[in-house]
Protein backbone atom coordinates (compact mmCIF):
# COMPACT_ATOMS: atom_id res chain seq x y z
CA UNK A 1 0.00 0.00 0.00
CA UNK A 2 1.11 3.48 -0.72
CA UNK A 3 0.89 6.64 1.32
CA UNK A 4 -2.13 7.89 -0.91
CA UNK A 5 -4.26 4.85 -0.47
CA UNK A 6 -3.46 4.47 2.96
CA UNK A 7 -4.83 8.31 3.67
CA UNK A 8 -7.69 7.80 1.24
CA UNK A 9 -8.77 4.24 3.43
CA UNK A 10 -7.58 5.94 6.84
CA UNK A 11 -10.39 9.39 5.61
CA UNK A 12 -13.06 7.28 4.56
CA UNK A 13 -13.15 5.82 7.78
CA UNK A 14 -13.02 8.51 9.64
CA UNK A 15 -9.61 8.19 10.67
CA UNK A 16 -7.84 11.15 10.19
CA UNK A 17 -6.04 10.97 14.02
CA UNK A 18 -4.07 8.41 11.87
CA UNK A 19 -3.25 10.72 9.15
CA UNK A 20 -1.89 13.19 11.49
CA UNK A 21 0.19 10.60 13.33
CA UNK A 22 1.44 9.44 9.95
CA UNK A 23 2.69 12.88 9.44
CA UNK A 24 4.98 12.95 12.85
CA UNK A 25 6.49 9.46 11.72
CA UNK A 26 10.07 8.82 10.45
CA UNK A 27 10.52 7.05 6.77
CA UNK A 28 10.74 3.74 8.28
CA UNK A 29 7.87 4.03 11.14
CA UNK A 30 5.71 5.60 8.47
CA UNK A 31 6.56 2.25 6.30
CA UNK A 32 5.39 0.24 8.85
CA UNK A 33 2.42 2.14 10.24
CA UNK A 34 1.54 2.06 6.26
CA UNK A 35 1.96 -1.57 5.96
CA UNK A 36 -0.31 -2.15 9.09
CA UNK A 37 -3.19 -0.25 7.87
CA UNK A 38 -3.31 -2.35 4.54
CA UNK A 39 -3.40 -5.62 6.53
CA UNK A 40 -6.76 -3.88 8.78
CA UNK A 41 -9.92 -4.93 7.56
CA UNK A 42 -11.83 -1.42 7.28
CA UNK A 43 -15.22 -2.86 6.30
CA UNK A 44 -15.43 -4.37 10.01
CA UNK A 45 -14.40 -1.48 11.16
CA UNK A 46 -17.26 0.39 9.84
CA UNK A 47 -19.75 -2.33 10.87
CA UNK A 48 -17.43 -1.32 14.58
CA UNK A 49 -18.22 2.32 14.07
CA UNK A 50 -22.42 1.65 13.66
CA UNK A 51 -22.36 -0.60 16.43
CA UNK A 52 -20.64 1.99 18.56
CA UNK A 53 -23.08 5.02 17.05
CA UNK A 54 -26.30 2.72 17.45
CA UNK A 55 -25.60 1.81 20.88
CA UNK A 56 -26.10 -2.38 21.35
CA UNK A 57 -29.65 -3.03 20.84
CA UNK A 58 -29.31 -6.44 21.25
CA UNK A 59 -32.06 -9.08 18.92
CA UNK A 60 -35.17 -9.40 19.49
CA UNK A 61 -35.51 -12.27 22.13
CA UNK A 62 -39.32 -12.36 23.38
CA UNK A 63 -40.31 -15.38 21.02
CA UNK A 64 -37.42 -17.36 21.99
CA UNK A 65 -38.05 -21.30 23.11
CA UNK A 66 -35.81 -23.95 23.88
CA UNK A 67 -34.00 -26.22 21.66
CA UNK A 68 -34.91 -29.82 21.04
CA UNK A 69 -32.29 -31.69 22.98
CA UNK A 70 -31.25 -35.12 21.78
CA UNK A 71 -30.73 -37.76 24.65
CA UNK A 72 -29.79 -40.92 23.05
CA UNK A 73 -30.86 -44.75 24.43
CA UNK A 74 -27.39 -47.06 24.98
CA UNK A 75 -28.84 -48.64 21.78
CA UNK A 76 -28.55 -45.76 20.04
CA UNK A 77 -25.26 -44.54 21.23
CA UNK A 78 -23.91 -47.83 20.24
CA UNK A 79 -24.82 -47.50 16.73
CA UNK A 80 -23.71 -44.00 16.61
CA UNK A 81 -20.21 -44.99 18.35
CA UNK A 82 -19.89 -47.43 15.05
CA UNK A 83 -20.51 -45.30 12.42
CA UNK A 84 -17.94 -42.50 14.20
CA UNK A 85 -15.62 -44.92 14.53
CA UNK A 86 -16.19 -46.08 11.05
CA UNK A 87 -15.36 -42.25 9.99
CA UNK A 88 -12.37 -42.15 11.84
CA UNK A 89 -10.72 -45.07 10.35
CA UNK A 90 -11.59 -43.83 7.44
CA UNK A 91 -9.32 -40.97 8.23
CA UNK A 92 -12.43 -38.77 7.44
CA UNK A 93 -12.05 -37.13 10.74
CA UNK A 94 -10.19 -34.27 11.76
CA UNK A 95 -10.04 -31.94 15.07
CA UNK A 96 -9.86 -28.07 14.77
CA UNK A 97 -8.70 -26.65 18.41
CA UNK A 98 -8.94 -22.69 19.13
CA UNK A 99 -5.93 -21.57 21.19
CA UNK A 100 -5.65 -18.33 19.96
CA UNK A 101 -7.44 -16.34 22.93
CA UNK A 102 -5.40 -13.75 25.54
CA UNK A 103 -6.17 -16.02 28.91
CA UNK A 104 -6.39 -12.64 30.60
CA UNK A 105 -8.44 -14.14 33.95
CA UNK A 106 -6.14 -16.86 34.45
CA UNK A 107 -3.03 -14.65 34.17
CA UNK A 108 -0.37 -17.32 33.05
CA UNK A 109 2.85 -15.79 31.38
CA UNK A 110 2.70 -18.33 27.79
CA UNK A 111 -0.16 -19.80 25.89
CA UNK A 112 -2.87 -21.29 27.87
CA UNK A 113 -2.42 -24.37 26.59
CA UNK A 114 1.04 -24.62 28.14
CA UNK A 115 -0.94 -24.31 31.60
CA UNK A 116 0.57 -27.77 33.90
CA UNK A 117 -2.86 -29.15 34.47
CA UNK A 118 -2.55 -33.28 35.08
CA UNK A 119 -3.20 -33.50 38.54
CA UNK A 120 0.36 -35.95 38.97
CA UNK A 121 2.42 -35.23 36.01
CA UNK A 122 1.90 -32.18 35.61
CA UNK A 123 0.92 -32.40 32.18
CA UNK A 124 -0.19 -29.22 30.07
CA UNK A 125 -3.26 -28.77 28.29
CA UNK A 126 -1.65 -29.39 25.18
CA UNK A 127 -0.08 -32.56 26.08
CA UNK A 128 -3.34 -33.61 27.48
CA UNK A 129 -5.39 -32.57 24.39
CA UNK A 130 -2.13 -34.37 22.26
CA UNK A 131 -2.28 -37.53 24.36
CA UNK A 132 -6.08 -37.93 23.23
CA UNK A 133 -5.12 -37.87 19.72
CA UNK A 134 -2.32 -39.77 19.91
CA UNK A 135 -4.83 -42.36 21.51
CA UNK A 136 -7.67 -42.08 19.16
CA UNK A 137 -4.90 -42.29 15.92
CA UNK A 138 -3.39 -45.56 17.39
CA UNK A 139 -6.99 -46.74 17.98
CA UNK A 140 -8.51 -46.56 14.18
CA UNK A 141 -5.80 -44.37 12.05
CA UNK A 142 -4.95 -40.65 11.26
CA UNK A 143 -6.62 -37.69 12.70
CA UNK A 144 -5.21 -34.26 11.07
CA UNK A 145 -5.33 -31.64 14.04
CA UNK A 146 -5.66 -27.84 12.89
CA UNK A 147 -4.23 -25.35 15.97
CA UNK A 148 -5.60 -21.96 15.59
CA UNK A 149 -3.43 -19.44 17.42
CA UNK A 150 -3.16 -15.83 16.78
CA UNK A 151 -0.39 -13.18 16.81
CA UNK A 152 -0.45 -12.96 20.89
CA UNK A 153 0.23 -16.44 20.97
CA UNK A 154 1.62 -18.15 17.90
CA UNK A 155 5.28 -18.13 18.29
CA UNK A 156 5.16 -19.63 21.86
CA UNK A 157 2.61 -22.12 20.71
CA UNK A 158 4.86 -23.28 17.87
CA UNK A 159 8.21 -23.79 19.44
CA UNK A 160 6.21 -25.47 22.51
CA UNK A 161 5.02 -28.05 20.35
CA UNK A 162 8.62 -28.07 18.12
CA UNK A 163 10.59 -28.20 21.40
CA UNK A 164 8.40 -31.14 22.63
CA UNK A 165 8.67 -33.51 19.39
CA UNK A 166 5.35 -32.22 18.96
CA UNK A 167 4.15 -34.04 22.00
CA UNK A 168 4.12 -37.47 20.52
CA UNK A 169 2.17 -36.57 17.44
CA UNK A 170 3.52 -36.97 13.69
CA UNK A 171 3.94 -33.03 13.11
CA UNK A 172 2.43 -33.75 9.42
CA UNK A 173 -0.71 -33.90 10.71
CA UNK A 174 -0.36 -30.74 12.96
CA UNK A 175 -1.60 -27.62 11.16
CA UNK A 176 -1.21 -24.06 13.25
CA UNK A 177 -2.82 -21.17 11.55
CA UNK A 178 -3.72 -17.67 12.95
CA UNK A 179 -6.85 -16.36 13.37
CA UNK A 180 -7.60 -12.84 12.37
CA UNK A 181 -6.72 -9.61 14.52
CA UNK A 182 -9.18 -6.57 14.83
CA UNK A 183 -8.13 -2.86 16.04
CA UNK A 184 -10.20 -1.83 18.89
CA UNK A 185 -12.24 1.93 18.90
CA UNK A 186 -11.87 4.13 21.29
CA UNK A 187 -16.40 6.09 22.18
CA UNK A 188 -15.49 8.41 18.68
CA UNK A 189 -15.24 5.31 16.54
CA UNK A 190 -10.99 5.97 16.52
CA UNK A 191 -8.69 3.19 16.47
CA UNK A 192 -6.88 3.42 19.32
CA UNK A 193 -2.84 3.43 19.06
CA UNK A 194 -0.31 1.34 21.15
CA UNK A 195 2.43 3.20 19.80
CA UNK A 196 3.05 6.44 17.77
CA UNK A 197 3.43 3.70 14.60
CA UNK A 198 1.13 1.59 15.45
CA UNK A 199 -2.30 0.27 15.89
CA UNK A 200 -3.33 -1.83 18.83
CA UNK A 201 -4.58 -4.80 17.64
CA UNK A 202 -6.60 -7.79 19.35
CA UNK A 203 -7.42 -11.67 18.50
CA UNK A 204 -10.91 -11.43 16.72
CA UNK A 205 -12.50 -13.31 18.35
CA UNK A 206 -13.31 -17.40 18.11
CA UNK A 207 -15.32 -17.31 15.55
CA UNK A 208 -12.31 -15.66 13.65
CA UNK A 209 -11.24 -19.59 13.19
CA UNK A 210 -14.05 -19.92 9.89
CA UNK A 211 -12.39 -17.05 7.85
CA UNK A 212 -8.94 -18.27 8.92
CA UNK A 213 -9.53 -21.80 7.94
CA UNK A 214 -10.36 -20.05 4.75
CA UNK A 215 -7.20 -17.72 4.19
CA UNK A 216 -5.25 -19.60 5.58
CA UNK A 217 -5.69 -22.54 3.30
CA UNK A 218 -6.50 -25.16 6.00
CA UNK A 219 -9.94 -25.31 4.52
CA UNK A 220 -7.87 -26.49 1.07
CA UNK A 221 -6.02 -29.21 3.27
CA UNK A 222 -8.62 -30.71 4.56
CA UNK A 223 -10.18 -31.13 0.82
CA UNK A 224 -6.57 -32.69 0.05
CA UNK A 225 -6.60 -34.97 3.10
CA UNK A 226 -10.13 -36.08 2.46
CA UNK A 227 -11.06 -34.98 6.18
CA UNK A 228 -14.77 -34.32 5.68
CA UNK A 229 -16.39 -34.13 9.45
CA UNK A 230 -14.06 -31.40 11.69
CA UNK A 231 -14.31 -31.48 15.76
CA UNK A 232 -13.93 -28.62 17.56
CA UNK A 233 -12.82 -27.64 20.89
CA UNK A 234 -11.42 -25.09 23.37
CA UNK A 235 -7.75 -25.43 24.86
CA UNK A 236 -9.06 -24.80 28.61
CA UNK A 237 -10.82 -27.82 28.50
CA UNK A 238 -8.76 -30.55 30.03
CA UNK A 239 -11.99 -33.37 29.71
CA UNK A 240 -13.08 -32.65 26.80
CA UNK A 241 -13.84 -36.12 24.84
CA UNK A 242 -11.84 -35.53 21.46
CA UNK A 243 -13.73 -36.63 18.28
CA UNK A 244 -16.28 -38.68 20.56
CA UNK A 245 -17.07 -41.44 17.66
CA UNK A 246 -20.60 -41.33 19.47
CA UNK A 247 -21.02 -37.28 18.74
CA UNK A 248 -19.29 -37.60 15.84
CA UNK A 249 -21.61 -40.43 14.02
CA UNK A 250 -24.60 -39.26 14.91
CA UNK A 251 -23.37 -36.16 13.23
CA UNK A 252 -23.15 -37.98 10.50
CA UNK A 253 -25.81 -40.20 10.53
CA UNK A 254 -28.70 -37.10 10.84
CA UNK A 255 -26.63 -35.41 8.33
CA UNK A 256 -25.88 -32.31 10.60
CA UNK A 257 -24.33 -29.49 9.39
CA UNK A 258 -23.03 -28.01 12.96
CA UNK A 259 -23.42 -30.20 15.91
CA UNK A 260 -23.14 -28.92 19.71
CA UNK A 261 -22.97 -30.46 22.75
CA UNK A 262 -25.31 -29.03 25.62
CA UNK A 263 -25.18 -29.90 29.54
CA UNK A 264 -27.58 -28.63 31.96
CA UNK A 265 -26.47 -25.38 33.68
CA UNK A 266 -25.31 -24.98 36.90
CA UNK A 267 -28.00 -22.21 37.83
CA UNK A 268 -29.87 -20.02 35.94
CA UNK A 269 -26.90 -17.47 35.86
CA UNK A 270 -23.84 -19.70 34.82
CA UNK A 271 -22.67 -17.83 32.26
CA UNK A 272 -23.65 -20.55 29.01
CA UNK A 273 -25.01 -19.84 26.25
CA UNK A 274 -28.50 -21.12 25.49
CA UNK A 275 -29.57 -23.16 22.85
CA UNK A 276 -32.81 -22.39 21.33
CA UNK A 277 -35.24 -21.28 18.65
CA UNK A 278 -35.00 -18.48 17.14
CA UNK A 279 -37.44 -17.57 14.12
CA UNK A 280 -37.49 -21.49 13.29
CA UNK A 281 -33.85 -21.42 13.29
CA UNK A 282 -31.80 -22.74 16.13
CA UNK A 283 -29.41 -20.76 17.80
CA UNK A 284 -27.12 -20.23 21.01
CA UNK A 285 -27.84 -16.96 22.68
CA UNK A 286 -25.51 -15.46 25.63
CA UNK A 287 -26.75 -15.63 28.98
CA UNK A 288 -25.92 -11.99 28.94
CA UNK A 289 -28.56 -10.98 26.51
CA UNK A 290 -31.33 -12.71 28.51
CA UNK A 291 -33.78 -11.01 30.66
CA UNK A 292 -33.66 -12.52 34.21
CA UNK A 293 -37.57 -13.25 33.85
CA UNK A 294 -36.09 -15.52 30.51
CA UNK A 295 -33.26 -17.21 32.55
CA UNK A 296 -35.49 -18.17 35.63
CA UNK A 297 -38.58 -19.19 33.50
CA UNK A 298 -39.42 -22.81 35.10
CA UNK A 299 -41.14 -26.11 33.13
CA UNK A 300 -44.17 -27.63 35.01
CA UNK A 301 -40.93 -29.83 36.98
CA UNK A 302 -39.27 -27.00 38.23
CA UNK A 303 -36.68 -26.81 35.93
CA UNK A 304 -34.69 -23.99 34.18
CA UNK A 305 -36.72 -23.42 30.58
CA UNK A 306 -33.43 -22.51 29.36
CA UNK A 307 -31.98 -25.63 30.71
CA UNK A 308 -29.34 -26.25 28.12
CA UNK A 309 -25.74 -24.78 28.09
CA UNK A 310 -23.33 -24.79 25.30
CA UNK A 311 -20.02 -25.49 26.12
CA UNK A 312 -18.14 -24.92 22.46
CA UNK A 313 -17.69 -28.43 22.21
CA UNK A 314 -19.35 -28.90 18.12
CA UNK A 315 -18.62 -31.14 15.29
CA UNK A 316 -18.82 -29.40 11.58
CA UNK A 317 -19.17 -30.95 8.53
CA UNK A 318 -16.58 -29.37 6.14
CA UNK A 319 -18.79 -27.96 3.78
CA UNK A 320 -20.59 -25.92 6.51
CA UNK A 321 -17.15 -24.75 7.58
CA UNK A 322 -16.41 -23.90 4.01
CA UNK A 323 -19.93 -22.00 3.50
CA UNK A 324 -19.35 -19.67 6.90
CA UNK A 325 -16.28 -19.06 6.11
CA UNK A 326 -17.75 -16.69 3.03
CA UNK A 327 -20.60 -15.13 5.60
CA UNK A 328 -20.36 -12.50 7.60
CA UNK A 329 -20.69 -13.40 11.33
CA UNK A 330 -22.53 -10.26 13.63
CA UNK A 331 -20.04 -8.73 15.63
CA UNK A 332 -19.89 -8.33 19.89
CA UNK A 333 -18.67 -5.74 21.68
CA UNK A 334 -16.92 -5.30 25.32
CA UNK A 335 -16.26 -2.40 26.78
CA UNK A 336 -12.72 -2.72 28.11
CA UNK A 337 -9.25 -0.99 29.63
CA UNK A 338 -6.97 -0.58 26.82
CA UNK A 339 -3.66 0.89 27.43
CA UNK A 340 -2.68 3.73 24.38
CA UNK A 341 -0.01 6.33 23.14
CA UNK A 342 -1.47 9.85 23.71
CA UNK A 343 0.00 12.48 20.79
CA UNK A 344 2.74 13.80 23.02
CA UNK A 345 3.73 9.95 22.80
CA UNK A 346 3.02 8.70 26.28
CA UNK A 347 1.81 5.38 27.09
CA UNK A 348 -1.63 5.91 29.45
CA UNK A 349 -2.97 3.35 31.50
CA UNK A 350 -6.91 3.86 31.94
CA UNK A 351 -8.35 3.33 35.12
CA UNK A 352 -11.53 2.86 33.61
CA UNK A 353 -12.98 1.36 30.25
CA UNK A 354 -12.15 3.11 27.42
CA UNK A 355 -12.36 1.18 24.13
CA UNK A 356 -14.64 -1.03 22.54
CA UNK A 357 -13.26 -4.67 21.58
CA UNK A 358 -15.29 -6.43 19.27
CA UNK A 359 -15.02 -10.06 18.29
CA UNK A 360 -16.54 -12.79 16.52
CA UNK A 361 -18.56 -15.89 18.19
CA UNK A 362 -18.49 -19.46 16.33
CA UNK A 363 -21.93 -20.19 17.43
CA UNK A 364 -23.01 -17.44 15.58
CA UNK A 365 -22.86 -20.11 12.48
CA UNK A 366 -25.59 -22.01 14.03
CA UNK A 367 -28.90 -20.66 12.43
CA UNK A 368 -27.60 -20.75 9.17
CA UNK A 369 -27.71 -24.54 9.30
CA UNK A 370 -30.39 -26.23 8.32
CA UNK A 371 -29.55 -29.63 10.05
CA UNK A 372 -28.35 -29.33 13.71
CA UNK A 373 -27.89 -31.93 16.03
CA UNK A 374 -28.19 -30.89 20.20
CA UNK A 375 -26.66 -33.36 21.76
CA UNK A 376 -26.90 -33.78 25.89
CA UNK A 377 -23.91 -34.96 27.42
CA UNK A 378 -22.60 -35.68 31.54
CA UNK A 379 -20.79 -32.29 32.54
CA UNK A 380 -18.51 -34.06 34.88
CA UNK A 381 -17.90 -36.15 32.24
CA UNK A 382 -16.67 -33.66 29.83
CA UNK A 383 -16.33 -30.56 31.13
CA UNK A 384 -14.55 -28.50 33.67
CA UNK A 385 -12.48 -25.62 32.21
CA UNK A 386 -9.72 -23.49 33.21
CA UNK A 387 -10.77 -19.68 33.37
CA UNK A 388 -9.69 -18.16 36.20
CA UNK A 389 -7.02 -18.11 38.83
CA UNK A 390 -9.18 -19.36 41.35
CA UNK A 391 -12.33 -20.62 42.65
CA UNK A 392 -14.75 -21.68 39.61
CA UNK A 393 -13.20 -22.66 36.51
CA UNK A 394 -9.86 -22.95 37.95
CA UNK A 395 -6.95 -25.21 37.91
CA UNK A 396 -7.88 -26.39 41.08
CA UNK A 397 -11.65 -27.43 40.04
CA UNK A 398 -10.11 -28.76 36.90
CA UNK A 399 -7.87 -30.92 38.51
CA UNK A 400 -10.76 -32.40 40.73
CA UNK A 401 -13.03 -33.05 38.37
CA UNK A 402 -10.14 -34.94 36.16
CA UNK A 403 -9.27 -36.97 39.24
CA UNK A 404 -13.03 -37.41 40.26
CA UNK A 405 -13.42 -38.73 36.72
CA UNK A 406 -10.80 -40.97 36.91
CA UNK A 407 -12.43 -42.40 39.79
CA UNK A 408 -15.19 -42.85 38.16
CA UNK A 409 -14.01 -45.00 35.39
CA UNK A 410 -12.15 -47.15 37.71
CA UNK A 411 -14.58 -47.73 40.48
CA UNK A 412 -16.85 -48.81 37.15
CA UNK A 413 -13.93 -52.03 36.55
CA UNK A 414 -14.29 -52.63 40.42
CA UNK A 415 -11.75 -51.06 42.16
CA UNK A 416 -12.41 -49.80 45.54
CA UNK A 417 -11.30 -45.28 45.63
CA UNK A 418 -11.23 -44.05 48.87
CA UNK A 419 -12.73 -40.78 49.11
CA UNK A 420 -12.61 -38.20 51.71
CA UNK A 421 -15.84 -36.52 53.15
CA UNK A 422 -16.48 -34.66 50.34
CA UNK A 423 -16.69 -36.48 47.98
CA UNK A 424 -12.58 -36.47 46.50
CA UNK A 425 -10.49 -39.52 46.46
CA UNK A 426 -7.95 -38.91 49.36
CA UNK A 427 -4.82 -40.55 46.48
CA UNK A 428 -4.34 -38.18 43.49
CA UNK A 429 -4.96 -40.16 40.17
CA UNK A 430 -4.07 -39.79 36.77
CA UNK A 431 -4.67 -41.97 33.70
CA UNK A 432 -2.96 -41.25 30.78
CA UNK A 433 -5.39 -41.24 27.33
CA UNK A 434 -3.10 -43.56 26.18
CA UNK A 435 -3.51 -46.10 28.41
CA UNK A 436 -7.02 -45.70 28.19
CA UNK A 437 -9.29 -43.50 26.51
CA UNK A 438 -12.27 -44.58 28.27
CA UNK A 439 -13.98 -46.52 30.71
CA UNK A 440 -14.54 -50.08 29.12
CA UNK A 441 -10.72 -49.63 27.84
CA UNK A 442 -9.34 -49.21 31.32
CA UNK A 443 -11.51 -51.84 32.86
CA UNK A 444 -9.87 -54.28 30.15
CA UNK A 445 -6.35 -53.17 31.04
CA UNK A 446 -6.62 -53.85 34.52
CA UNK A 447 -5.53 -56.59 36.56
CA UNK A 448 -7.14 -58.59 38.81
CA UNK A 449 -7.45 -57.31 42.50
CA UNK A 450 -5.50 -54.08 41.47
CA UNK A 451 -6.24 -51.33 44.11
CA UNK A 452 -5.40 -47.41 44.67
CA UNK A 453 -3.61 -47.43 47.79
CA UNK A 454 -1.26 -44.39 46.85
CA UNK A 455 -0.88 -41.40 44.09
CA UNK A 456 -1.59 -43.87 40.63
CA UNK A 457 -0.73 -42.67 37.61
CA UNK A 458 -1.42 -45.29 34.93
CA UNK A 459 0.62 -43.70 31.81
CA UNK A 460 0.39 -45.42 27.99
P1 LIG B 1 -12.34 -17.42 26.21
O1 LIG B 1 -13.49 -16.65 25.72
O2 LIG B 1 -12.49 -18.14 27.49
O3 LIG B 1 -11.08 -16.45 26.27
O4 LIG B 1 -11.89 -18.40 25.07
P2 LIG B 1 -9.60 -16.69 26.77
O5 LIG B 1 -8.75 -15.88 25.89
O6 LIG B 1 -9.20 -18.14 26.86
O7 LIG B 1 -9.60 -16.13 28.23
P3 LIG B 1 -9.96 -14.67 28.80
O8 LIG B 1 -11.41 -14.41 28.44
O9 LIG B 1 -9.02 -13.68 28.16
O10 LIG B 1 -9.74 -14.82 30.27
C1 LIG B 1 -12.47 -19.64 24.85
C2 LIG B 1 -11.62 -20.36 23.84
O11 LIG B 1 -11.59 -19.65 22.61
C3 LIG B 1 -10.26 -19.38 22.23
C4 LIG B 1 -9.45 -19.44 23.51
O12 LIG B 1 -8.09 -19.71 23.24
C5 LIG B 1 -10.16 -20.57 24.24
O13 LIG B 1 -9.75 -21.83 23.75
N1 LIG B 1 -10.19 -18.04 21.60
C6 LIG B 1 -10.79 -16.99 22.20
C7 LIG B 1 -9.51 -17.92 20.44
O14 LIG B 1 -8.96 -18.89 19.89
N2 LIG B 1 -9.46 -16.69 19.86
C8 LIG B 1 -10.05 -15.59 20.41
O15 LIG B 1 -9.96 -14.51 19.82
C9 LIG B 1 -10.74 -15.76 21.61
Amino acid sequence: MKIKEAKAVLENSGQEQVIKALAGLGTDARESLIEQIGSIDFAAVARMKRLIEDGDRGQDLSGIEPAPVVKPTDEERDAARVIGERALAEGNVGVILVAGGQGTRLGFDGPKGCFPIGPITNKTLFEVHARKILALERKHGPVPFYVMTSSVNDAPTRSYFENNKYLGLNPDRVMFFEQGMYPVLDSAGHVVMDRADHIFMAPDGHGGVLKALLNTGMITDMEKRGVETLFYFQVDNGLVEIADPVFVGMHIDRSAQMSVKVCAKRDPDEGLGVTVVRDGRTAIVEYTELTDEQKNERGPAGELKLLYGSVAIHVFSRTFLKHEAEAQLPLHRAHKKVPYCNEAGETIKPSEPNAYKFEKFIFDALPDADNVLILEFKREDEFSPVKNAEGDDSPATAKRDMMLKCARWLESAGVEVKKDASGSPINRIEIDPCYAIDAEELAGKLEQGFAVSADTNLSG
